[in-house]
Parts: C-alpha cells; sequence; structure tokens
C-alpha cells in the first residue's frame, strides 16, 4: 500500500473505505458547532485534525492567529468541487500566510505543539478501532500542556436510522457498512460514555462534554 492510501481502510479483502468520501461541505455545517467555535477564547496556535474539506477552518481560524490543517495526501491533493470551484485543498491553502498544510505522516513527524486542536466528525469515520486509538494519540502528543482537543462525533439521526435498515447496508464494528456504487461507506456510532471513555484512555482529562441533535461534543485536556 502506498503513503497515499493510508486513509483506505481495508476492513475485510476487497472490502476499503475511502474516508475521503465522508467529508460534507460547508453548505452542511453544525450551526451548534460554529456558535460553539464562536464562543472561544482566542489562542495563538490550533490544529483541525482531519480537515476535510475545510468545512469549520475559517470558522476556527477566526480564534486563532496560525493554523495547521491534517489529512490524507490523497485528500489534501486530489481535485474536488470547494466552494462551488474546482480545486485542492492544497491551492487553497497556498493562498493563506496563516494556514499550515500537513499530510498525516507529515503531522506525525512534526515537532510542534498547538494551544488547541479538532478532530469533527474524524473517529467516526475510521472503522478500525486501534486507528482511531493512534489518531487521538497523535494529537494529545502535539498539544502543549494546557493544550485541549474537541471531538465531536455524529451518533444518532434519522438517516442512519433508515440507511442502516437498506439492503445494502450491514453492521460493522459500533456502525454499519454500507455497499454502492461508489464503493462501500462506514459509519461509526459512537455514543458521548464512550468517547469520553475512548479519550481517557488516550490519556486526556475531560473538562467537558455537550451533547446537541445526536451529535456529541467533548473537549479533552492533555492531562
Ligand atoms: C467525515 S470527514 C470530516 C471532515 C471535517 N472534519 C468535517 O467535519 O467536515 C473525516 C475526515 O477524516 C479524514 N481522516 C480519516 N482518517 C484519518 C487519519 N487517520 N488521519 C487524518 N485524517 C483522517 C478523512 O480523510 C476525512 O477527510
Amino acid at each position: 500500500m502506498s503513503e497515499r492510501d493510508l486513509m483506505h481502510y481495508e476492513i475485510e479483502p476487497g472490502i476499503v473505505i475511502k474516508t475521503e468520501n465522508a467529508a460534507k461541505p460547508e453548505s452542511q455545517s453544525s450551526t451548534f458547532l460554529k456558535l460553539l467555535l464562536a464562543d472561544l477564547p482566542h489562542v495563538s496556535s490550533s490544529v483541525d485534525f482531519g480537515c476535510g474539506k475545510l468545512r469549520y477552518c475559517d470558522a476556527i481560524l477566526e480564534k486563532t492567529d496560525s493554523l495547521a490543517v491534517v489529512d490524507s495526501e490523497i485528500q489534501l491533493s486530489r481535485e474536488q468541487i470547494l466552494n462551488g470551484t474546482k480545486s485542492t485543498i492544497r491551492d487553497i491553502i497556498d493562498r493563506s500566510n496563516r494556514i499550515r498544510i500537513f499530510n498525516d505522516v507529515e503531522f506525525a513527524n512534526l515537532h510542534e505543539y498547538f494551544d488547541r486542536a479538532f478532530c469533527i466528525n474524524v473517529l467516526s469515520a475510521i472503522p478500525v478501532i486501534a486507528r482511531r486509538r493512534q489518531v487521538m494519540e497523535v494529537i494529545r502528543s502535539h498539544l502543549r500542556p494546557k493544550g485541549a482537543c474537541l471531538y465531536a462525533v455524529e451518533y444518532r439521526n434519522s438517516d442512519f436510522n433508515r440507511m442502516r435498515s437498506m439492503p445494502n447496508a450491514r453492521p460493522w464494528e459500533d456502525g454499519f457498512l454500507i455497499d454502492s456504487l461508489r464503493g462501500f461507506s462506514f459509519y461509526g456510532l459512537i455514543p458521548p460514555d464512550y468517547l469520553v471513555s475512548m479519550a481517557k484512555r488516550a490519556g486526556f482529562s475531560i473538562c467537558d462534554m455537550r451533547c446537541n441533535e445526536g451529535s456529541v461534543y467533548v473537549w479533552a485536556h492533555r492531562a
């Protein structure tokens, strides 16, 4: 498997989950999360881990001097429709002098520490439990001693109920797989208490948890 394919999770022979396809555009962002972001105190440095299509990038940037965005190389360098125009995440970030871009391997090797991290709807897109833990550990290892990460996952909505009862759906780990013309998709359903215990196991201490419309938001401090 090449470096470009690391976020293609082969969970069984022939069943590959391409997590870059799970990212949603800014037009589908959460009002609750945007209000939560708008309420944060300003910090010096932040990282958006699993930035996807940069859905929350502008809102995060409002509250930080500098921002690092991290995702798989394939997500960062493939051409896709972003804000209505065909482009790449790398091209968009090149135009900013406050944002830097790292693929997951570059970030893991980066010797730099951040005040704040965001990991929004990333863990629930990963179908391999051990890889979720690695993600939490790599984020924690890049936080300053008083740094914190906001973990968010959507664990309940009416679409999930409909999709998981479709004939092309089947259970996988804590969620379900859908087999469609575009290939396999995975939706992990991580309940609030499980997200909290995952963060604790990765070495974080929990300072706040909020639930809204089937999503959970956990602030986890580098303990
Ligand atoms: C559902 S999308 C969420 C994107 C964005 N955070 C948002 O809320 O719009 C999940 C993202 O996580 C990325 N991803 C999956 N596994 C990852 C990993 N191990 N390291 C970094 N990014 C990862 C995928 O490429 C994808 O862009």
